[in-house]
């Protein structure tokens, strides 16, 4: 099947001659060209050039009741005649508060800000401020967004760097070398080496940054003990657990925290809580988040702002999304990830190719391997020139459906048998273009 990219080709053309790039975000950069969308509607995004296509991607996560979604428009729609940003605050504002925090156990305070990124930030910090202390860990090869200590060894090469323990890298060229001194990586699901890295560390590290189904790492959840070791370790050292949940929430009405039976001490979210308007949030712990209220003569010991944090938009497009997202949302989207994995799977035995899909609710990776994955360099081991992803993704195009590069998928309320139907057929399509 042949794709028609016209009218996208002539826009990253007009692209190029204002952002460096072409684009004006990495995460949408294709080879050879990124595809403009003209509109979404529930699961289905429809191109510029009338491509349609099934949205395994959601705005990297965030629409989990797809595009459009009624709900969200009409409560957009109304405040947008009151007005759209106040130096003040409103209502909205603490009736998301009140839903997020009646219903997240580890969420007894919150504070919105406007992306997950912020919330990392505001949440490391935080625990900086209230600990005294200046380090951090985080697992390697997870994503956290763009803060320098939370981009550390988001990238290192699981092929180069197998046989060694992982150890800090900076992000980008330039990243200073004291935030990587500053910032020690653990090996997720690696008991002996992440006891060995923290011997010795208590008393320096404010917190434990984790993520308990890490996507860029391989949507690898997190093992009991490994999550026991780490909590009690913060335990004993009086680091702070902070849970990065600004993709996995969607994973439970309760999020990710509560099905992996932990409850953190700080946690992040976004995406889903806004309705598909930016935000982010910093909850946890009461007497932890007090710090973000406490002064001394020299002013505020934690200063937070930001223009646009906790706008009534993104306060009532999130009120929308979360009230959708009632216990019955939440057991449906459990059933279709398992209808969807059960359909790949299927596919893949019937053709025999070495390949698995594995994931939780919502969210499903294919993985060019007949082994599921334990740790990040597991799970990026069979990436490389000769790994089949690339061609599969770029096949699942041709035959009406948009998966991430990674394989990562995630599935949204509106889909239904007849998407799980599309992508299977699609899958077996796909493979066999590609001469699987
Ligand atoms: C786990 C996690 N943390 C933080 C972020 C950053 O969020 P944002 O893109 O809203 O800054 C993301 C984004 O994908 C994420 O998946």
């Amino acid at each position: 099947m042949h794709r028609v990219e016209l009218r996208s080709a002539q826009l990253f053309e007009r692209g190029q001659r204002v952002f460096p790039g072409g684009v004006t975000r990495t995460t949408v950069v294709r080879h050879p060209r990124p595809i403009y969308v003209e509109r979404g509607e529930g699961p289905w995004l429809i191109d510029v050039d009338g491509n349609r296509l099934l949205d395994l991607n959601a705005n990297f996560t965030t629409l989990i009741h797809g595009h459009a979604f009624k709900p969200i428009s009409a409560a957009v729609a109304a405040q947008l005649e009151r007005g759209t940003c106040f130096a003040n605050p409103t209502e909205h504002e603490l009736a998301l508060a009140e839903l997020i925090c009646g219903r997240i156990p580890a969420a007894e305070r919150i504070r919105f800000v406007n992306t997950g990124t912020e919330a990392v930030m505001f949440a490391l910090k935080a625990a900086r401020a209230f600990t005294g202390r200046s380090q951090i860990a985080k697992l390697e090869g997870t994503y956290h967004g763009g803060y320098d200590w939370a981009e550390i060894s988001e990238h290192t090469d699981p092929s180069t760097s197998r046989a060694q323990p992982p150890i800090a890298l900076g992000n980008y060229r330039g990243a200073p070398q004291s935030v990587a001194a500053e910032t020690i990586v653990l090996a997720l699901n690696d008991v002996a080496r992440t006891a060995t890295a923290l011997a010795g560390t208590e008393g320096k590290l404010a917190a434990i940054l984790i993520d308990v189904m890490p996507s860029r790492c391989g949507l690898i959840p997190i093992e009991p003990e490994y999550l026991e070791l780490l909590s009690d370790y913060c335990r004993r050292s009086g680091t702070l657990l902070i849970s990065d949940e600004v993709l996995n929430l969607r994973q439970d009405f309760e999020g990710a925290s509560a099905r992996f039976g932990i409850k953190p001490d700080l946690m992040t979210m976004g995406k889903i809580i806004g309705g598909g308007l930016p935000i982010g949030a910093i909850a946890g712990r009461r007497d932890v988040m007090e710090i973000f209220a406490q002064r001394d003569s020299h002013g505020w010991l934690l200063p937070q702002g930001g223009t646009f944090s906790a706008n009534p938009l993104s306060m009532v497009a999130g009120l929308a999304s979360m009230q959708a997202l009632d216990r019955a949302a939440f057991a449906k989207l459990e059933a279709l990830g398992d209808a969807v994995r059960e359909a790949l799977n299927a596919v893949i035995a019937k053709r025999n190719v070495d390949m698995s899909v594995y994931g939780r609710a919502s969210l499903f990776r294919i993985q060019p391997s007949r082994r599921i994955p334990r740790t990040y360099r597991e799970a990026f081991a069979a990436e490389g020139p000769s790994s089949p992803m690339p061609r599969l993704c770029e096949a699942l195009l041709r035959h009406g459906v948009n998966l991430p590069r990674h394989g990562t998928g995630v599935l949204s309320t509106p889909m239904t048998d007849a998407e799980v139907r599309h992508l299977s057929d699609a899958f077996t399509a796909a493979l066999a273009d590609i001469g699987l």
